[in-house]
This record gives structure tokens, C-alpha cells and sequence, in this order.
């Protein structure tokens, strides 16, 4: 074992609400946590993105009521076991942790002072119940959660990290006995630190990724810059089993700037009252669901919405803020008001112009209710994983929600199984090799890796999009598994760069998706496949996921 090397009892990759939350309760448990982020800074995530809110607790609501709602945008496909631990669990856990600990500074009724809280509404679900901190809610989490860590003694983050690949004993111990295991166990994580370009092993008793979704391997999408996937990837070479990879949620309202990154526009500005409109003046949503309007399900408003800009031939719709929401706007949507101000639209006066983009991965690593995955000693809490929660369509402002509850559980759980003594025993941990370089070819060329990655985002929007079909997803495959031999070699002939690593996941990421979007025939939720033909099988056709 070299100088490069870490030993830690839990090892957490990825920063935002999930791996935060899981951090800060195994430090309160008392044990050493590594938390890692491949960004410079560890509030540079999706939950600091994240604008509307967290689910809560209404007038009149209850765990029954709250599931339905999940369950209905889900189509159903949820797993029952998940939704039912959420909907008991969720709400007291936002008080305990994020209300009586960190003080978040959720938005009261009148003031500060009064004592309640004031909820507000989103897409499906049937009353008022989602906390919120004006409309930078994820913000004000992500600067609590980091705030309390900073100040802990057992936890140290790393920046500008990037995990290459989980450490298991069967692919990585020197110890013969290891391939006798009849159970592989995860025992860490190979990691590139940027600032000194060496690869650091960190020996851990237990793994949590916490790396987000996939958002940023579609051609718009309202992630972090470079969500690609990379916990899936690293959890699928591991042997972790991945289930549901063709959910990818599309939010409908992101701000149209031709050349501009997506900005998201809140779905609580609808729940507020602001309405989708296109460039005829028709409030279409009324056509398409003449109940929910424009707060139905997000899967049906962002078809909806591009089904308008195909028929219109029209590259936007335009949501009308000004007519509708009659709060103060510019003191309820700071955010939102000062970056269309900043774009030259006053949406007190005029309405936006908006598109849908790639926001959630409803899809990811299969865990249970406690975090763990398929591998033992790896956890997985958060977007990067699957707990079934959201079924073919997440509800809004449950993912915030659910990256506190599992990251919670996951804390608690590891914190029990190392207090009962299930841990790997040090010679066989220390037995655990050093990373491998990759070849010397100094062949990196960011024009080649720019161009890769246009191709992959192009490929996932145009073909694994909003609308699919058999026939653009079957192109989509064959394109992407093309690149993808060209794009390993390239990787393991080159010495590892934070880009390349990103590169070779984000491949991988996409050939699942699109490979899961291919195998389901069965057009639900956000696997929307508009021409689906051939008899519909029962889900799952087939639930493992593999590079082939
Ligand atoms: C939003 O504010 O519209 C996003 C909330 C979510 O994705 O749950």
C-alpha cells in the first residue's frame, strides 16, 4: 500500500442534500466520515439549485394523503414500501433536522416572528404543503448542511475529487482469500484529486454515493455542470444492480435563452397561480388536462408543452407570471425575478419565454429503505439512486425530501452495523491494491472531448428526449455504443484527467438510459414513447442494467 492512501470508517461521495444529511448524522453518531466532491466548492450542487421546496406537512394532510398524491404522479410504479416510509418518515425529519437543528430559514406566514410556517402548492399535488425559503430554498439547506459540517471534527471534505471507481475485494484485494467471498464487499473508492493529478485510495468500511442524477448528459438540463451519472456507472461496473434507467424527468419551465444555459423556473410559480401560454395566446393547458390544468403531473405538462412548439412550429411557449400571481413577485421569486431581469424580461409586466429541460432521474442505484444497494458496504442515497419512491414520475419537491430521509437512514444504519462490529477486518481491507494507471498516451484533446460530448447530449435530446420513439432510441443505441468503443480506448491508453473520467461515465450513463428506454415498451410517465407499438409487457421486462 503506497503513501496515496485514506482510511476511513464512512466514505461519502457527493455533497448536496443526500450526502450532506448522511455526513452530518454519522459525525453525530460518532464516526470518521471522508466527504468528497469533484467540484471546487461542496455547495456547488443540484440541492443549491433547487428552488421550490421540500415537502412538509399541510392543513388537513396526512401520510395517507401525501402518498396518494406520490402515487398518482408515479403512474403508480412506486414502490409501496418506499412511499409509506417517506410519507410517515419525511415530515418529521425535515422538523428534527432541518428545522430544529440547522434553523433553516424557511419562509414563515406574516414574519420571521410568527410562528408558522407558510406552505405553498406545486404540479399534482392536491393541497398546500411544500416548505420554502423564498425561491432558493435548496440554497439555504445546502449553506446550513455545509455550515454544521465545517464545524465538525470527525468529518473532512475533499474538493476537486472526482471518484473513479468503487473498490471492491473481489476485483481489488491481494488477499487470496478474497475471491472466496461468496458476498463481494465494497471497501471504498479510487479517486482522482485534481490540484496534485494523483490517484488517492480510500479504504472504507462503508461507501455512500451521493453523486446526483444524469441531468447533464441531455442538451439542456437544469443540473449542476457535470451531473453525468457517475455513481450509477461506478456502482453498475461494481456489480450493483440499477433499476428504472429510462425515468428521465423533464421539468417543463426553464428559461429560453437561445445559446444560454437552462435556468429553471419554479413549479411554484404555477402552484402560485402562473399559467402556460403559447405564442397564440391560447392557455393550452386547459386542453390537456381539464382538471389539473397547469399544475397537472410535470410528465404531462412538458409534453404538453412540446407538443405545442411541434404544432406551432414555435421554439418556445411563454409562461404569464404577471397576469396570475398576485403576490409581491419580486420578494416572493427574488431569484427567479433578478436573473429575468438581468435577461431583459420583467415578469411582473410580461410573460417569460420558457422550454422544458432534463431535471430529474427518477432511475438509478437500487437501494431499500435503509440505503443500502444490492452490494454490501455500498449505499447509495439521493438522485443517484432508486428507492422506487417516484415510480415513472417524481411529484415535485420530494426529492429534497428524500435525499434527507435516506440520507438520514443510510447515517443511522452504518452507524449500528460498525457499533455491532460488521466491518471488514484491517488485513483484508489493507490488502486492497493500489490504483492501476491508465496508459501515458498524452493524447487528451478538449476539442475531441467538446466534440464527444456535443454528440452524447445531442444524441440523448433528440432521441431519448421528451418523445420517444422505437426507432430514434434504436439509433440513439447504436450511435452511442459506437462512440463508446472509441471513448474507452481513449481512456485507458490516456493518463486520468477529471475530464476523462467524466467523459467515459457520462457514456456509460447514456448507453443505460437509452438502453432501458429501448427494452420498455410500455409508454409511462417520463418514458414517454409516442409510436409504442407491439403487445405492452408487464414492468419490469427486464430490471438489471449492463454494458455490453
Ligand atoms: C421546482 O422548483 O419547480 C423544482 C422542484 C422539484 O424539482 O421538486
Amino acid at each position: 500500500m503506497s503513501e496515496s492512501f485514506k482510511e476511513t470508517e464512512c466514505l461519502i461521495i457527493g455533497t448536496g442534500i443526500a450526502g450532506a444529511t448522511c455526513a452530518y448524522i454519522a459525525a453525530k453518531a460518532g464516526l470518521r466520515v471522508c466527504l468528497l466532491t469533484k467540484r471546487s466548492d461542496p455547495s456547488l450542487t443540484n440541492t443549491n439549485l433547487a428552488q421550490g421546496g421540500i415537502v412538509y406537512s399541510g392543513h388537513g394532510d396526512s401520510p395517507e394523503l401525501l402518498k396518494q398524491d406520490i402515487l398518482k404522479a408515479g403512474r403508480n410504479l412506486n414502490s409501496l414500501e418506499a412511499v409509506d416510509f417517506l410519507s410517515r418518515q419525511g415530515p418529521g425529519i425535515v422538523k428534527e433536522v432541518l428545522i430544529d437543528d440547522l434553523n433553516v430559514n424557511f419562509t414563515h406566514l406574516k414574519g420571521p416572528e410568527d410562528e408558522s410556517y407558510d406552505l405553498t402548492r406545486e404540479g399534482a399535488h392536491s393541497i398546500h404543503r411544500i416548505l420554502y425559503a423564498a425561491d432558493h430554498t435548496g440554497q439555504d439547506i445546502e449553506k446550513s448542511l455545509i455550515e454544521a459540517l465545517e464545524g465538525l471534527e470527525n468529518v473532512e471534505i475533499i474538493t476537486n475529487a472526482t471518484a473513479i471507481d468503487l473498490i471492491t475485494l473481489h476485483h481489488h484485494s491481494m488477499d487470496v482469500q478474497a475471491r472466496y467471498l461468496l458476498e463481494d464487499r465494497c471497501a471504498g473508492a479510487y479517486v482522482f484529486l485534481e490540484k496534485k493529478k494523483e490517484v488517492l485510495t480510500i479504504l472504507a468500511q462503508y461507501t455512500v454515493l451521493a453523486t446526483g442524477g444524469l441531468g447533464d448528459i441531455f442538451l439542456h438540463s437544469t443540473s449542476e455542470k457535470g451531473t453525468v451519472g457517475d455513481g450509477i456507472v461506478m456502482a453498475m461496473r461494481a456489480g450493483a444492480d440499477t433499476i428504472n434507467m429510462e425515468f428521465m424527468q423533464f421539468h417543463p419551465t426553464t428559461l429560453y435563452l437561445p445559446g444560454a444555459r437552462r435556468f429553471l423556473l419554479s413549479e411554484a410559480l404555477r402552484g402560485e397561480g402562473a399559467r402556460l401560454v403559447n405564442l397564440r395566446g391560447e392557455y393550452f393547458m386547459d386542453r390537456y388536462n381539464p382538471e389539473l390544468k397547469d399544475l397537472a403531473p410535470r410528465d404531462e405538462t412538458a409534453i404538453a408543452i412540446w407538443d405545442e412548439m411541434i404544432e406551432n412550429k414555435e421554439d418556445h411557449v411563454l409562461l404569464d407570471i404577471a397576469n396570475f400571481v398576485h403576490e409581491d413577485i419580486p420578494t416572493r421569486f427574488p431569484k427567479i425575478y433578478a436573473t429575468c431581469r438581468q435577461a431583459g424580461i420583467d415578469i411582473t409586466r410580461e410573460p417569460v419565454p420558457v422550454v422544458p429541460a432534463a431535471h430529474y432521474f427518477c432511475g438509478g442505484v437500487h437501494v431499500n429503505n435503509l440505503g443500502r444497494t444490492t452490494l454490501n458496504g455500498l449505499y447509495a442515497v439521493g438522485e443517484v439512486s432508486c428507492t422506487g419512491l417516484h415510480g415513472a414520475n417524481r411529484l415535485a419537491s420530494t426529492s429534497l425530501l428524500e435525499g434527507l430521509v435516506w440520507g438520514y437512514y443510510a447515517a443511522k444504519d452504518i452507524a449500528d452495523r460498525i457499533n455491532s462490529g460488521e466491518t471488514i477486518r484491517s488485513g483484508m481491507l489493507h490488502s486492497v491494491r493500489d490504483w492501476i494507471p491508465t496508459g501515458n498516451v498524452e493524447n487528451e484533446d478538449p476539442a475531441l472531448i467538446a466534440q464527444d460530448w456535443a454528440s452524447i447530449k445531442s444524441t440523448m435530446w433528440n432521441y431519448v428526449g421528451i418523445v420517444r420513439t422505437r426507432q430514434r432510441l434504436k439509433i440513439a443505441i447504436e450511435d452511442l455504443r459506437h462512440m463508446y468503443l472509441r471513448i474507452e480506448e481513449f481512456y485507458r491508453e490516456t493518463p486520468v484527467s477529471k475530464d476523462i473520467i467524466s467523459l467515459f461515465h457520462g457514456t456509460q450513463a447514456a448507453i443505460l438510459v437509452a438502453d432501458a428506454a429501448f427494452r420498455n415498451r410500455n409508454s409511462i410517465g417520463c418514458h414517454f414513447l409516442r409510436d409504442h407499438t407491439g403487445s405492452a409487457r408487464p414492468y419490469p421486462a427486464m430490471r438489471r442494467n449492463y454494458i455490453q
